[in-house]
């Protein structure tokens, strides 16, 4: 079987809509297809200040929510990054072979520092894009679920893998980014050009999976619409709206088309009111099962320890030929 990878950051109470549509959701339905390794990555959750107790919680909340949401811990490996130390001691060795201007040049490293400020900027932000490639690279992952903001990562991880290879010989599987166009994108309720994101600055924007649904619904009643009132699905003319067909269209399973056919005629009005019982019944359940895991964190721990055990037996065998390939001496 063809295997994937994927990680999501603990850097949240909860999951937002676009970070369950865009990449999630996707983890869930390749698990049947694929030999499949997902991760909460909390070594990436550390770059730009943090709560240890609460990186701690949220670590657990993080792993709770994706097998609420279908993560089979029969069919997928799901574990915490920092419990497997395969991952830094890769990216170390990527690192040297990456380029300081390569690195430079990643997007979400410009915003970011631009929004701190360069001096309160730590050097993991820099180099997170490396230690994102040494996650993937571990596994031989075949394909990468997830969302169009991390394009350019995925770029930067294959880049990798092929330097490596032609400098040191065949040692990494080259990765493909497996985004799903639809919902690669969705956007935050408020602004709807820009992306549903943990770090924006209203949370008006972002509907998470475990906030109260009643909330949930007011925010998508409040929720940036168009110019004009029909209910057509146009990104360009009609960003608002679009977005809120993509979110009900996800969640209930029925196509845009049929949607757009179903409102004709009706206001925008209606399609939130839909919408917020849409994913008032959507969420409920993954709420109760995720509170379930929750319940019994000694149980959860000892699920994600069993993960990592699998995925460290993985990512030994590929560290070891990579430490052989660089150079370096034979572990004792
Ligand atoms: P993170 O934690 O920011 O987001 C997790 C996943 O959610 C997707 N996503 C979205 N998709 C659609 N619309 C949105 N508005 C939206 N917001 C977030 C992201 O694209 C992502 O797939 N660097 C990664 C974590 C990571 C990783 C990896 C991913 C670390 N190592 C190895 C893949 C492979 C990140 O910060 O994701």
């Amino acid at each position: 079987r063809p295997r994937v990878f994927s990680g999501i950051q603990p850097t949240a109470d909860s999951f937002h809509l676009g970070n369950y549509l865009g990449a999630v959701r996707h983890w869930v339905a390749l698990q049947e297809t694929h030999d499949a390794f997902y991760c909460v990555v909390d070594l990436h959750a550390i770059t730009a200040g943090h709560d240890p107790a609460l990186l701690r919680q949220r670590t657990r909340v993080a792993a709770a929510q994706l097998f609420a949401v279908g993560l089979d811990p029969d069919r997928s490996t799901l574990f915490v990054q920092s419990q497997v130390p395969e991952h830094p001691q890769l990216a170390w060795v990527l690192g040297c072979i990456t380029g300081f201007g390569e690195a430079s040049r990643m997007t979400q490293f410009k915003d970011k520092s631009q929004k701190h400020g360069n001096d309160r900027s730590s050097v993991g932000l820099f180099t997170y894009p490396i230690l994102q490639a040494a996650d993937i690279l571990l596994y031989q992952a075949n394909a990468v679920p997830v969302g169009e903001d991390q394009r350019q990562h995925l770029e930067l991880s294959r880049d990798l893998a092929q330097r490596f290879n032609s400098l040191f010989g065949q040692t990494f599987t080259i990765p493909a980014p497996h985004i799903v166009k639809d919902t690669a994108k969705i956007t935050d309720l408020q602004d709807p050009t820009a992306k549903m994101s943990k770090s924006s600055s209203s949370p008006a924007g972002i509907i998470d999976l475990l906030e109260d649904p009643a909330r949930s619904a007011k925010k998508i009643k409040s929720a940036v619409t168009d110019t004009g009132r029909e209910i057509v699905f146009d990104t360009e003319t009609k960003p608002g709206v679009s977005n809120l067909l993509t979110i009900h269209s996800a969640l209930s399973g029925r196509s845009i088309d049929e949607l757009v056919a179903a409102f004709a005629g009706r206001g925008y009005g209606d399609l939130k009111k839909e919408l917020a019982e849409v994913v008032t019944d959507f969420v409920r359940p993954i709420q109760e099962r995720t509170r379930g895991y929750l319940d019994d964190p000694a149980q959860l721990d000892k699920l994600l320890a069993s993960g990592a055990e699998k995925a460290r037996a993985v990512a030994a065998t590929t560290l070891r030929s990579a430490y052989e390939r660089v150079g370096f001496f034979p572990p004792v």
